[in-house]
């Protein structure tokens, strides 16, 4: 098991936790370059972050944690940048997953696969199917992911459907939506972070995202801290959640 720190993981009531927590692991480039340093620098730097808050996700017992690694928006950065992001990808799955496994984590990927090279969809592929049986913490990374793509590729399955004439455009329900997108079987998000300084929501999981709480720092995700991380955890606590109806 990774060790954990039991006098941060007290300060969380478990009957407040958020079932999912969603990440945009933002600000790798700014804090690079305001340390002199070469962005990649600064996505390498946030791997061993990212490392940190899935070991402390595990440690809470948290059910499900899914991480922004790459939009469908970040093939526009420079081919240099695309190409260390996808090596950092292949390298932080061929390190980690042995070890992932070993703490019962369930790895899945949100968004597309066929643009990547085919030694990482294999990897890919393999990662999952290592750990298709765990029953630990549900480990969404969203890879070549935009919310409005997944959107688009849900309603596409629903419209095939409908054309072979297996249902008809009134059966469709929310539900049956849900079961069409790439967190199919998962918790709505219930708590999302965002680090880096930025209040927007950047295309991730628009639709899972309809009741979450949000919670923005301007730390950049290489500075970000599993302390840091309990703190957004404590906060969702004190929060209170209508969904819409009124307090009784
Ligand atoms: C945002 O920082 C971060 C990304 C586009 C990639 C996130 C990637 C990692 C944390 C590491 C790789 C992930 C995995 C799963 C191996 P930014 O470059 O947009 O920062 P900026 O806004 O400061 O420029």
């Amino acid at each position: 098991m990774w060790e954990s720190d039991n006098d941060l993981l007290g300060r969380v009531d478990r009957n407040r936790m958020p079932r999912h927590v969603a990440i945009i692991m933002d600000g790798n480039g700014r804090w690079a370059n305001s340390h002199g340093f070469l962005r990649s620098v600064g996505h390498t730097a946030g791997v061993k972050t990212l490392k940190n808050i899935l070991k402390t996700a595990v440690n809470l017992g948290l059910e499900a944690l899914t991480v922004y690694a790459f939009s469908t928006e970040n093939w526009k950065r420079p081919h240099t940048e695309v190409d260390f992001l996808m090596h950092l990808f292949s390298e932080y799955l061929e390190r980690e997953k042995t070890d992932m496994h070993a703490n019962n984590v369930r790895i899945n990927f949100l968004g597309r696969t066929e643009d990547f090279a085919p030694a990482l969809q294999k990897l890919m592929t393999d990662s999952m199917q290592l750990m298709k049986n765990n029953t630990g913490v549900k480990f969404n990374v969203a890879a070549d992911y935009g919310g409005q793509d997944e959107i688009i590729r849900a309603t596409q399955n629903l419209a095939r459907l409908v054309k072979a004439g297996e249902i008809a455009p009134e059966d469709i329900t929310a539900e049956m939506f849900d079961a069409e997108l790439d967190t199919c079987g998962q918790p709505p998000v219930d708590l999302m972070i965002r680090t880096g300084g930025d209040l927007r929501v950047s295309n991730f999981l628009l639709w899972q995202t309809a009741y979450a709480e949000f919670w923005f720092t301007d730390t950049p995700w290489p500075e970000f801290t599993p302390k840091e991380f309990i703190d957004a955890l404590v906060d969702f606590g004190k929060r209170d959640r209508r969904f819409g109806a009124l307090n009784k």
